[in-house]
């Protein structure tokens, strides 16, 4: 798949019209979304809120069935899909996390349990759901068992009111909710330090970030590879996350532009660069969609996405390196990390024409020059 093959937004039949959708997009397939569109009860003209809507499946099903949607996305790959799905049923979408949603301001909420993204997050999406419903309003959770619906489902029924299931498919679950109390939002910045190359820094994160808690082995071994770096250097970094990587090579000197899909972990990068008074620019992008086309740098580094078997996770790291050439000056280097069962040696090999193995342990160190 080239980039220009993954960025295109394509369409898919659904019982409510053709849907956009694209590589790296959650929400379509999945059972969640299908159990949240299927909802016969949703009365036309309520206001419905969509706190976790992927490219809109169910948000789409509910506007073309009459109601007065919203929708809430922090990726954006998502997002592209989104706005252009929101166009089409005519209902509202924005970039933003499940807890800055309005209070007390919705009917209905719906809610595919991000269980993918933590519990955590998971935590703080129910608590901002509840809070977004007005008194009596109800709240539609769809979610799998082997992820933790029934944890979730009675938590929820704790903090914010009475609950049912509704259908069961497979280990999939629709339950519903009504507001009766006021959920506390549970505390969402977390913090701690780490020395990476010779540099103590401070990392603040939110919810669902990827490895919220310290630094990932993998991202680490990337940095002990990386040769010095000097203040001539300009670094992207793929898939930034909250700049484990960013970070300490923006401490060495280096232009660091970090990238991002998802909000939480964009915002969590532009925090920890504030926290350690480093200049990261920091921006939310699908892959390389926020450069222009001959933005160039000296180094490209990454730890990508991945996900054994999930092939839509695969589309996004293979992306990633194609990026990483269209973005690298005539003799710049690229470094990523990654697990050894995942090959990316042949597409590096046939996009830069060469490839090296420096690191081989636990995980491997590859490099390529451009
Ligand atoms: C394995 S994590 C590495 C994060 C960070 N570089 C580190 O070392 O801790 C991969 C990151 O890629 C991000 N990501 C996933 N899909 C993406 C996409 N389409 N475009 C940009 N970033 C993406 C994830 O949100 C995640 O933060």
């Amino acid at each position: 798949m080239t980039l220009e093959d993954y960025h295109r937004l394509r369409t898919v039949p659904t019982p409510y019209g053709p849907l956009f959708t694209k590589p790296g997009a959650r929400g379509f397939p999945d059972p969640r979304y299908q159990l949240l569109a299927e909802l016969p009860e949703i009365p036309s003209g309520a206001r419905v809120l969509d706190l976790n809507p992927g490219v809109g499946l169910a948000a789409f099903a509910h506007a073309r069935k009459g109601a007065s949607v919203e929708a809430i996305e922090g990726s954006r790959a998502a997002f592209r899909a989104l706005a252009e799905n929101a166009r089409a049923a005519g209902f509202k979408a924005r970039v933003g996390l499940p807890w800055e949603a309005k209070e007390e301001a919705f009917d209905a909420l719906l809610l595919a349990l991000p269980a993918e993204r933590g519990t955590r997050y998971v935590q703080a999406a129910l608590a901002a759901a509840g809070r977004a419903l007005k008194p009596g309003g109800l709240l539609w959770i769809a979610g799998s068992k082997k992820k933790g619906f029934d944890r979730y489902f009675k938590e929820a029924k704790r903090e914010i009111g009475y609950g049912r299931v509704e259908r069961r498919e497979g280990p999939y679950r629709l339950a519903v909710l009504q507001k009766e109390k006021d959920p506390e939002l549970p505390p969402l910045w977390r913090d701690f330090e780490a020395e990476l190359r010779g540099h103590r820094l401070r990392f603040k994160t939110l919810p669902g970030v990827f490895s919220e808690d310290g630094v990932d082995p993998a991202s680490r071994l990337l940095l002990e590879t990386l040769p010095p770096l000097s203040p001539e250097d300009r670094v992207l970094d793929l898939g930034a996350g909250y700049g484990a990587l960013s970070l300490p090579l923006a401490a060495e000197g280096a232009a660091v532009t970090g990238l991002e899909d998802e909000l939480a972990g964009l915002r969590s990068l532009a925090e920890s660069a504030r926290e350690n008074h480093l200049p990261v620019r920091a921006l939310h992008s699908d892959v390389d969609e926020a450069l222009t086309g001959d933005e160039k740098f000296t180094i490209v580094v990454t730890n990508p996405p991945f996900h054994v078997g999930g092939s839509v996770v695969l589309d996004v790291a293979k992306a990633f390196v194609h990026a990483a050439h269209r973005h690298l000056d005539k003799g710049g280097r690229f470094y990523l990390v990654a697990n050894p069962f995942l090959k990316y040696e042949p597409l590096i090999e046939s996009l830069f024409g060469n490839v090296e193995t420096l690191r081989a342990d636990r995980f491997k160190v590859l490099a390529a020059t451009r």
